[in-house]
């Protein structure tokens, strides 16, 4: 579980966190969502400790990582994988040497070791065949695979995806958003994914805060979400003339409501065809 509490950051006399708490759950992909510019990525960074936060307290697994020794947060750092925005793989080194990279570092096993966990990795990751190739030889969506498996290779208990899906097709972005739900629940990690796709929120959305300008505007799951009544959430979440009919579908069908409309009208409306079977009574 990781807690944070009351994170402020600034920078100069610009403050871009201001006052976010949230508990976020193993086994689940905490989204944090919000539009460019709202703070994801900067408090993704104060919780994985890239940067320090002026205020407030990050909180793993009930240890208050913010005040810890450095020696106690390399400890904690070791139980992080991290996703960066736009992969960030070494240009210079293989897939099977950017995966291993960690293990390097981390541990002290040998290279046959290394290999063999890289290996099942890169198979987790569907990259099977893939070890010997540069990242410029591969696709983008291999790419943010080839990142997942080096996030993933140290067993973390902390996944920290940010903008996993950007650069992506709907459906290459659909197989990486499932990737990742697949791996939360099977290593039971606690995920927190920076996103602003659509998709991601409604499929993945266990636990979602919605950013607004630095502060948390909203918090809730993806079902909530089709009920919230934040404007600038429903804005920014919906866009789309098209979102919008889609969210009051889903809006519909949580409710009942459709069957009960449908009932309606096959009652008001003589003749007409009927989707849904009379009631019993009748
Ligand atoms: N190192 C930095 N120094 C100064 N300001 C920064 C720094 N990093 C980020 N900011 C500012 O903090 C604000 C939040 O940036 P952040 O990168 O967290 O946005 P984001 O929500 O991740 O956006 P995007 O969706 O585009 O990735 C922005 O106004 C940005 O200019
Ligand atoms: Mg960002």
């Amino acid at each position: 579980m990781i807690e944070i509490k009351n994170i402020r950051k600034t920078f100069g006399d610009r403050t871009v966190i201001e006052d976010v708490s949230a508990v976020m759950q193993p086994g689940q992909c905490n989204l944090i969502i919000g539009t460019s510019g709202s703070g994801k990525t900067v408090l993704m960074k104060c919780m994985v400790g890239l940067f320090y936060p002026d205020g407030g307290n990050v909180i793993y697994n009930g240890k208050d990582f913010t005040n810890m020794k450095n020696d106690e947060k390399t400890e904690v750092r070791k139980e992080i994988g991290m996703l960066f925005q736009g992969s960030a793989l070494f240009d210079s080194l293989t897939v099977e040497q950017n995966v291993m990279f960690p293990l390097n570092m981390f541990t002290k096993n040998s290279y046959r070791d290394n290999l063999k966990r890289v290996n099942e990795v890169l198979d987790k990751v569907n990259l099977s065949d893939t070890n010997k190739k540069y990242p410029a030889e591969i696709s983008g969506g291999m790419k943010k695979r080839v990142g997942i498996a080096r996030a993933i290779v140290l067993n973390p208990k902390y996944l920290f995806c940010d903008e996993p899906n950007s650069g992506l097709d709907p459906q290459t972005s659909m197989v990486i958003d499932r990737l990742i739900r697949d791996i939360t629940q099977e290593y039971q990690i606690t995920t927190v994914v920076n996103t602003h796709d659509m998709n991601s929120v409604m499929e993945n959305g266990d636990y979602i805060i919605y950013m607004y300008d630095g502060r948390k505007e909203w918090e809730g799951n993806k079902k909530e979400i089709i009920f919230s009544k934040s404007q600038r959430l429903n804005d920014f979440i919906f866009a789309s003339e098209f979102l919008k009919d889609a969210k009051d579908m889903r809006m519909l069908e949580e409710t009942g409501k459709i069957s009960n409309e449908r009932n309606m009208a096959r009652l008001t409306d003589e003749g007409a065809p009927t989707l849904v079977p009379p009631p019993d009574e009748e």
